[in-house]
């Protein structure tokens, strides 16, 4: 894993949304998997400055979102395609036929799960799969003790999830119960990962996924297992690693590095 340590929340944006549009560079019709959350707000942004400032072309661009609520109607304010539309889809060029986020009220949601892993399929799969980290180490919904080779699903969330998605809903009792999520097993099918994570309360789970054993119950350090997986943190939420100096060494001598990796 790539260790990357921002000085702050807009930084770390700057250096994710840099990844992301690197890849829309050298691969125009790439096929993006994308996060929801506060997290990839700031990298969001930056993804619409470089489009209304540098014409960062999103028009050839398929998309996959990580998950949703189940029982929301895609309208629905707290619903994750409502996300999508606000905070990314109506500012770029994308073709919304190319915009894929799970449908929380379908009728039948494992034949749904199934057809969303079809249309991945279909796409090519994942060029690169943007991801934040609830503090229980889920990565989408994936929530602790999740089969680390799990596909997408129906999956019931636990306390701590609703407790921090309570925020946008009036009440706590509001919270969705469950929600359509890719597995850990899809997303580490894509060919790069990035994961986002900032502020203190992501300290100790960053700690845990980065530095400590590949575990169901902190489904982000499934990550270990992939081959090319970027993790931009700020420095509050790398202040627990054990072997930050070594992140940044490697950070500082990137020439170095990626002449000798190949990359
Ligand atoms: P957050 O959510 O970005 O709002 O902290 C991350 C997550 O739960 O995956």
């Amino acid at each position: 894993m790539e260790i990357i340590i921002a000085r702050d929340y807009e930084e770390m944006s700057k250096i994710s949304a840099d990844i992301i549009a690197s890849q829309i560079r050298k691969k125009h019709d790439s096929v993006l998997g994308l996060a929801t959350g506060d997290t990839p707000l700031g990298t969001y942004k930056e993804l619409l400055r470089l489009h209304r400032e540098e014409g960062l072309d999103f028009s050839k661009i398929k998309s996959f979102n990580l998950d949703e609520y189940h029982g929301l109607a895609p309208l629905h304010p707290n619903s994750y395609n409502f996300f999508m539309q606000e905070h990314l889809f109506k500012h770029i060029n994308t073709i919304p036929a190319n915009e894929f986020v799970p449908q929380g009220n379908t009728e039948d949601p494992e034949e749904f799960c199934a057809w969303y892993e079809r249309k991945i399929q279909e796409a090519g799969g994942i060029d690169l799969q943007v991801l934040g980290i609830g503090r229980d180490g889920h990565i989408a919904f994936n929530e602790p003790g999740s089969s680390l080779a799990s596909r997408t699903r129906v999956k019931a969330l636990v306390r701590k999830t609703i407790e921090d998605n309570a925020r946008f809903f009036s009440s706590i009792d509001e919270v969705p119960r469950f929600a359509i999520t890719m597995g850990v097993g899809t997303i580490l099918d894509a060919r790069r990962i990035l994961l986002v994570a900032n502020g203190q309360k992501k300290a100790e789970v960053c700690a845990q996924f980065i530095e400590g054993p590949v575990t169901s119950q902190i489904t982000a350090s499934a990550l270990q297992l992939h081959s090319h997986v970027t993790v931009v943190l700020d420095e509050e939420a790398a202040s627990k690693l054990q072997r930050k100096d070594y992140y940044n060494w490697v950070r500082d001598n990137k020439q170095l590095v990626h002449k000798k990796i190949g990359r």
